[in-house]
């Protein structure tokens, strides 16, 4: 286990993953670190669904993707996690629907404990929520947030992985003094 700072300041998304499987132990801090994190009025409303059987991974990983095979990298992934929420559990206020931060925060949680614990993973949203939908029988009404592949990060990255990082200039962030203002807006 890392402290806060390292885990934080090391992070990244990891798209090549070793097939052993994610330890029990492991497994079980990353759902408690989900389940405790804040929410809209503590309601609570993230539906996860840990998928570990090899052929729904597979049916993931070759039928998941917004366009095309876009997400066939997920498919040596030991753990895939899908972040649903049930919108009628959470709420709107300023027109803000809250469900999409109560699950994001949750799910975030879920990768910082696991990146702890030498876990990596990555958010993915360029999939097609019917076609999940769809593979996992989730309810109408429930929201796919997002989904990610867990497993042990490999030391050797595909060349894939090393496009994605370029393309999304990964290493990059804004310059501070374009998002962060002091006292007042653009200060
Ligand atoms: C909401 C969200 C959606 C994302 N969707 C995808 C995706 O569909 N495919 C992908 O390879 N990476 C996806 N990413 C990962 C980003 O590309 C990545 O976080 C960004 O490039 C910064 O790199 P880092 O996470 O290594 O710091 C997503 C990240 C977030 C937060």
């Amino acid at each position: 286990m890392i402290q806060c700072e390292e885990v934080i300041f090391t992070r990244k998304s990891v798209r090549d993953f070793k097939p052993d499987p994610i330890p029990d132990d492991v497994l079980e801090k990353m759902i408690q670190a989900a389940r405790l994190a804040p929410s809209f009025q503590n309601r609570q409303c993230w539906r996860y669904i840990l998928v570990r059987d090899k052929k729904i991974i597979k049916d993931l990983a070759l039928n998941s993707g917004l366009i095309g095979k876009v997400n066939f990298f997920i498919k040596d992934a030991p753990l895939i996690v899908i972040a649903c929420a049930d919108p009628a559990k959470s709420g709107t206020m300023n027109k803000q629907d809250y469900y999409l931060i109560d699950v994001a925060i949750s799910f975030q949680q879920m990768m910082l404990m696991a990146w702890s614990l030498g876990i990596g993973s990555c958010w993915l949203a360029a999939f097609s929520e019917s076609k999940v939908k769809s593979i996992l029988n989730i309810p109408s009404g429930i929201r796919v947030v997002g989904l990610s592949p867990f497993g042990f990060p490999k030391t050797k990255t595909k060349l894939y992985t090393k496009a994605v990082k370029v393309f999304a200039g990964s290493k990059k962030r804004i310059p501070e003094k374009n998002n962060f203002f002091h006292d007042r807006w653009n200060s």
